[in-house]
């Protein structure tokens, strides 16, 4: 079985090096030289646990390869998997899917044999069809077939998620394409994952309903949140208290400053868009995506509330910036709403993360990077953290207290207890727990 990848952004690298862990040979294809050429030498272009050991192996074993020639990659493959970006359009909202067209284009010309060709990137329901029509227009002859199979990996536990996932989702009705699609999942029959086999728009609708319902359950419980903070309630004994009821489910029921990353806000925008082209509103979806832009927002206002009503001339510290620990993606970051909003109301920010420092400088521009979490808060007026970083959680108390000029915590993760915080005499503000002092 020979896999190639097109695409190694997280999806297709974390996908390839998998397969290969699999016992697959797979073929990681990129336009990009230098990318190709620094995963050669084993460096990665993300930053994702373990996996850049699990490329080293599967380099040394000869199992997985990368080149920047499409056609070399293509050529011997059982499947090709399109994992490229998708993303948002500039003005409508909708999927950009110019890459996943051009690499269908490519892909037609290079391919010999009978050839699977997998949408892995999340693409509108609709778009496996035009792949098809794309492919069978330049090669009316070629045997192909063309297959959805929606990735559901998290960033910071891609690997874990993709080898030991909930379910696999294959979106096909050719026979000869299920047997290939079989083979190359032959290692998770073993550890019994379900796998849904189903029709191509089935699956990639799959794919969309569900980043869209996470995304609703966060907006949920962050709206839940700010109601428990108004009555006096505590969302954590809220979530767990309707979370142990087994058709709601425990997870995904965290406040904090608004969902981000690379899926929900993209993927929400885009079947917001189609359901309206199809005269079929998702009314909920479009007040989730409403109500989460809007928290990003007012999470400013409430670390300028925490400091008394106003920052101006005030100095921030602001611990984390990825839009989520193990990661050093900034994409759609609640950080790049809330530190422009700090620094217009007349704030200086001084902000250190784990692993996106790199990133956060290309985004967030003129504010003050620090080595790390003490420094970022050396003689500032208030400490924030925006995200949930472990070394964050473990923070010595005290030493934060006679660090910062005045002991104000603004806890957007919820990573501290409020009656250990109140003890220590901190003013302390957090997501839907009572805060103390101020
Ligand atoms: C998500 C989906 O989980 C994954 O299945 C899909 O393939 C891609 O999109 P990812 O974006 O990597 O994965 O991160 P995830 O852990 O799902 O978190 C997304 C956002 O929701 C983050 O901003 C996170 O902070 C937020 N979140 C998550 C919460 O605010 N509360 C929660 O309870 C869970």
């Amino acid at each position: 079985m020979r896999v190639a990848m097109i695409g190694t952004g997280y999806v297709g690298l974390v996908s390839g090096a998998c397969f290969s862990e699999f016992g697959t040979d797979v073929i990681c294809v990129d336009k990009d030289e230098t990318k190709i050429a620094r995963l050669e030498d084993g460096i990665m272009p993300i930053y994702e646990p373990g996996l850049d050991v699990l490329v080293e192996n599967n380099v040394k074993a000869g199992r997985l390869k990368f080149t920047t020639d499409l056609k070399v990659g293509v050529k011997d493959a059982d499947a090709v998997f399109i994992a490229v970006g998708t993303p948002t359009r500039r003005g409508d909202g909708h999927a950009d899917l110019s890459y996943v067209y051009a690499a269908a284009e490519e892909i037609a010309e290079a391919m010999d044999g009978f050839t699977v060709i997998v949408t892995k990137s999340t693409v509108p329901v609709g778009t496996g069809r035009e792949v098809e029509r794309i492919i069978r227009a330049k090669r009316p002859d070629a045997e192909f077939a063309v297959v959805s199979n929606p990735e559901f990996l998290r960033e910071g536990s891609a690997i874990g998620d993709f080898m030991r996932p909930d379910r696999v989702v294959i979106g096909t009705t050719d026979e000869r394409a299920r047997d290939v699609m079989r083979d190359i999942y032959r290692p998770l029959y073993l550890i019994e994952t379900p796998i849904v086999f189903t029709s191509r728009e089935t699956s990639e609708m799959i794919k969309y309903a569900a980043n869209t319902f996470l995304a609703a359950k966060i907006t949920f419980i962050n709206e839940i949140a700010d109601l428990c903070e108004k009555v006096g309630a505590d969302v954590h004994d809220v979530a767990r208290g309707i979370g142990l009821d087994g058709r709601i489910g425990k997870k995904f029921l965290h406040p904090g400053p608004g969902y981000g990353g690379s899926c929900f806000p993209k993927d929400t925008l885009a079947l917001v868009r189609t359901a309206q082209e199809h005269g079929s509103p998702l009314r909920i979806i479009e007040t989730v995506v409403d109500v989460n832009a809007k928290r990003k927002k007012a999470m400013a206002d409430r670390i300028i509330s925490a400091c008394g009503g106003s920052v101006a001339g005030k100095t921030i510290g602001i611990l984390g910036l990825a839009f989520k620990p193990n990661t050093d993606d900034m994409r759609d970051a609640p950080s790049l709403d809330i530190i422009p909003a700090l620094i217009k109301a007349g704030a200086t920010v001084r902000a250190f993360d784990p692993e996106a420092m790199e990133e956060a400088q290309k985004l967030l521009g003129d504010i003050v990077y620090c080595d790390g979490a003490f420094e970022t808060i050396e003689g500032a007026d208030a400490m924030v953290v925006l995200t949930e970083w472990n070394e964050f959680r473990g923070m010595d108390l005290d030493r934060i207290k006679s660090t910062l000029k005045h002991p104000i915590v603004v806890d957007l993760r919820n990573v501290y207890e409020p009656g250990e915080m109140a003890e220590q005499g901190f003013s302390y503000t957090c997501v839907g727990r009572a805060s103390i002092g101020g």
